[in-house]
């Protein structure tokens, strides 16, 4: 009896641990443990060839900086080549160690597939080898479900999820080749969770969970260590909103976020997604209250998690939190 009771307590105090545990943290709670006792980042990415996509703003500029601060020789890549080159001034500043020949711009489209091949050529003709892609580049979506022009649907696909098949095929066949390498995904929240007015964009995310977790068991068949790591961030500050597709074709949402809206810092989601990287999570999740919450519910009690929804959706909360505002505004 004295045994089921301490039994019991343990499991009782252990469970009510967890939970609040899982309230004060910013990350899923393996990242946050390798955060203090994982692989230091710069063992990890010091010399390292990491080849980032959509690195010229947001997640991907800063993801670009932190590896400059661990010795990182950096491709970055997205279309405005300016930007481009102003990552690359501020992540040499940053670094004491990276010289010119450390960060090579290289422009690119990732809508145009023709040119996906020579792109790799160039990173292995400047660099001599690649040891991790991180595939970020994307766009979001605010739109009403049934508004969305398929033509929507089917530009944010090749974007969110085709273009970014490709290049990391045309990759993965090199790693194979070399029998090492490292694809690192950026999904969002919204890959694990059914998020309201962003229907092709939630669904170009979840995509991206099937694809990579095939192709996870598809290496284990060939006995070859390749991770693939899916990192899912909740709102984090960036360009994305002026940027994010709406319900019609060739149109952008056009809005800033607002300041003063509760998001987290691009730099601390980059540190935690090197964290995942550097450890080869699988997944990682990073974000603030409650996505993250929300996300471990939407992961083991489902059911209840769409309980949550509805209520956030109902009440107006949902875009609240997501935006700074009750209701996605109309764009002309
Ligand atoms: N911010 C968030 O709250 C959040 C949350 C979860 C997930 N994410 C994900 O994080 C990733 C980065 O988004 P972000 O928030 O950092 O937004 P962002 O600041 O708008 O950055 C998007 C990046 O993608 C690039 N890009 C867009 N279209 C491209 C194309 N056709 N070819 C090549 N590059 C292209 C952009 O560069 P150019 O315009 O110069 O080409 C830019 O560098 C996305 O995959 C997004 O889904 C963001």
């Amino acid at each position: 009896m004295d045994f089921c009771l301490a039994f019991g307590s343990i499991a009782v105090f252990g469970f009510l641990a967890w939970i609040l545990a899982i309230l004060s943290i910013d990350a899923d709670l393996l990242t946050i443990i390798y955060t203090y006792f994982g692989k230091s980042l710069d063992g990890t990415f010091a010399d390292k060839v990491v080849w980032v996509t959509g690195a010229s703003s947001g997640i991907g500029e800063a993801v670009s900086k932190e590896l400059a601060k661990h010795r990182t020789k950096i491709v970055i890549s997205a279309r405005r080549v300016d930007e481009l080159n102003r990552v690359k001034r501020e992540c040499l500043e940053l670094s004491n160690s990276l010289t010119d020949a450390d960060i090579l711009v290289l422009p690119l489209d990732m809508t145009d597939y023709s040119s996906h091949q020579s792109a790799f050529k160039k990173v292995l003709d400047h660099f001599g080898r690649l040891d991790i892609l991180v595939s970020n580049a994307g766009r979001s979506q605010r739109a009403n479900w049934e508004e969305i022009e398929t033509e929507v649907d089917k530009q944010l696909f090749d974007l969110n999820v085709f273009s970014l098949l490709a290049l990391s095929r045309i990759v993965l066949k090199y790693f194979y080749r070399v029998g090492k390498g490292h694809l690192v995904v950026m999904s969002s929240v919204a890959g694990k969770n059914g998020i309201p007015f962003s229907a092709s964009y939630t669904a170009s995310k979840y995509a991206l969970h099937g694809y990579f977790a095939c192709l996870r068991n598809e290496i284990a068949s060939k006995n070859i260590a390749i991770p693939v790591t899916l990192i899912c961030p909740g709102p984090v500050f960036s360009g994305f909103l002026k940027e994010a597709f709406t319900a019609k074709k060739d149109q952008k949402f056009g809005q800033d976020v607002p300041s003063t809206h509760k998001r987290m810092s691009a730099q601390r989601c980059s540190y935690l997604t090197l964290t995942a990287i550097a450890n080869e999570l699988e997944e990682c999740w990073v974000s603030i209250f409650p996505y993250l919450q929300l996300t471990y519910l939407s992961h083991y009690q489902p059911y209840l998690a769409g309980c949550v929804w509805k209520w956030l959706s109902s009440s107006g909360k949902a875009m609240k939190m997501r935006d700074g505002r009750e209701s996605i505004q109309k764009v002309e």
